[in-house]
Parts: C-alpha cells; sequence; structure tokens
C-alpha cells in the first residue's frame, strides 16, 4: 500500500428516492465535519442540494453536527445583482442554509464583486482566499442539462480558474423561474473554473431527476471533453456521485456501479454513509 496516496475511483452511488441522495450527502458532510470540524467546505446553489441542506439544518437542530468552525466557498455568483437581491446567490445560502445553522457567516464567500470592483479582480482574489483557507476538502456539486458545473458553460477550459463567464441560453432559461422579471437577469456571473473545482481534495456531484440523465451519462461515461464540463471530474481521484434511479437512466454500466457500491457496503469500506 502506498501511504498517504488516495486511491478511490469515482464511486457512483444510486439510490431510489432524491430523499435519499440528499441523505446520503448530508451523511456525508457530517461524516467529515466529525473527523475535522474546522473543514472547508465548497457549496452549490440550484434546486438539487437544497433537500441536503435541510438535512443538515435538521441535523445542526438536532446537535448532531456544528458548523461553528467550518469555511464555505461557494462556487458561483451573478454579476451586477446586489447580495441583497432575493435571486443573488449570497440571498439564496443565506435563506436555504446559512441562517438555519450556527455557522460563523464571516467565513462563508461567494465569488461577489461589490459595486464598483471591476468584476475580473474577484476571480484572481477567491482564488487566494481558498488558498489561504487551506483548500476545500469537500466541493458539493450539482450539474447543468448541458453539463456544467458552477458556471462552467459548455467549451469551458477544463484549465480554467475563478473568472466571469456568460451564460448560455438554455442556463439563462432553466434560471429564469427564479427572477420575476426577465430584464433583470443576470447574462453574466463570476465562477470557480474546473481545475479550481478538481483542487478539491472530494469532490460530491449530486443529480436527481431525468432532465439531468444524458448530462449525467455524458460527464460519467462519455469523453473527458471541454463540451461537457462535468466529465473533467474523471480525472480527480475521489469523485462521490449520488444519484436517483431517474438521473441514473442512461447509465451503460448501472448494474457495474451498483455491484461495486454491495461490495463495499458488505466489506464497509470508504463509504459508510448510505
Ligand atoms: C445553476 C448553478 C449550478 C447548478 C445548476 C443546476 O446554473 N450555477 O451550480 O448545479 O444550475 O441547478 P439545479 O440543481 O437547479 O438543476
Amino acid at each position: 500500500m502506498v501511504r498517504g496516496r488516495c486511491t478511490a475511483d469515482m464511486d457512483v452511488i444510486v439510490l431510489k428516492k432524491s430523499s435519499a441522495v440528499a441523505a446520503c450527502g448530508a451523511g456525508l458532510i457530517q461524516q467529515l465535519l466529525q473527523t475535522k470540524p474546522a473543514a472547508v467546505l465548497g457549496l452549490a446553489t440550484g434546486n438539487t442540494p437544497l433537500a441536503m441542506y435541510q438535512c443538515l439544518i435538521t441535523a445542526c437542530d438536532n446537535g448532531d453536527v456544528s458548523f461553528r468552525d467550518v469555511t464555505t466557498f461557494n462556487l458561483d455568483e451573478y454579476v451586477g445583482i446586489d447580495a441583497g437581491n432575493p435571486a443573488s446567490y449570497r440571498s439564496t445560502m443565506k435563506r436555504e442554509l446559512f441562517d438555519r445553522i450556527d455557522i460563523d457567516q464571516a467565513r462563508t464567500y461567494l465569488p461577489e464583486s461589490d459595486a464598483g470592483v471591476d468584476p475580473s479582480a474577484t476571480g484572481p482574489a477567491y482564488e487566494e482566499a481558498i488558498l489561504a483557507a487551506g483548500g476545500i476538502d469537500l466541493q458539493v456539486l450539482g450539474i447543468g442539462r448541458n453539463g456544467h458545473i458552477g458556471f462552467n458553460e459548455p467549451t469551458s477550459s477544463l484549465g480554467s480558474r475563478t473568472r466571469i463567464k456568460t451564460l448560455t441560453q438554455q442556463t439563462l432559461q432553466s434560471n429564469s423561474q427564479y427572477f420575476a422579471d426577465s430584464g433583470t437577469q443576470p447574462q453574466v456571473a463570476v465562477t470557480m473554473g474546473i481545475a479550481t473545482i478538481l483542487d478539491a481534495r472530494h469532490i460530491l456531484l449530486l443529480a436527481t431527476g431525468v432532465e439531468k440523465a444524458q448530462a449525467v451519462r455524458d460527464a460519467i461515461e462519455g469523453p473527458v471533453t471541454a463540451m461537457c464540463p462535468a466529465s473533467a471530474l474523471q480525472l480527480h481521484r475521489k469523485v462521490t456521485v449520488l444519484l436517483d434511479d431517474e438521473a441514473a437512466s442512461c447509465l451503460a454500466m448501472r448494474d457495474y456501479y451498483d455491484w461495486v457500491h454491495r461490495q463495499k457496503q458488505r466489506f464497509g469500506k470508504e463509504f459508510t454513509a448510505c
């Protein structure tokens, strides 16, 4: 055995329901915080992680987990809307998690560009802040229907770092649900790059629903290509993918993933949260 080296592959775990995905993801985060209470978490917005955040809120209420010493870095934030705008990712995170757990909000970071600050300066500063915090222990990801992670749209460089990205029409359309007036919907965002995401020590990708099935297949079983930014996760040494049945419905190797998961449960190795 080579000491100090992570030998894990991508773990693909398919669960019956989206509620099980949420519980399992929360369990994984709780496990991390038990061993490392001052962990650095990378967090995501979108609908997918909300149920997992709710599980963490409940666990915190019950005294089963504490975020007192945790630092968080979110993947992305829109450019051109105030942090106080209910559709900003800062507001979303406060509403869905930060205001409801015992975290010190001074240690919750998003790649926000203050008014009057050139947003192109935000990326390098964010990269430095992540490094100064010791790097991200566990990065939570959702996936866009076009395979994006964060706001790394198709054709994003696999070596990209935190920077401004212009959103695709498909992403604008998917996210229009959060904006009452389409005239106020930002068309650009600052997002961690793909290389930034790959620097995390462990990546937790969550996907639920049939509308994600093709992107999930492209990400896990397709070629590594900038056309599916999530496919870059194949290059990472430690990725856990939690899917519900619907999101797993296009996977060619589904039987194999189930078999591997059963073996791991049987031998009690590596992964015990689900
Ligand atoms: C947004 C976010 C992503 C998120 C994706 C999917 O555009 N920037 O981080 O993963 O959409 O969102 P949902 O989970 O709502 O499908």
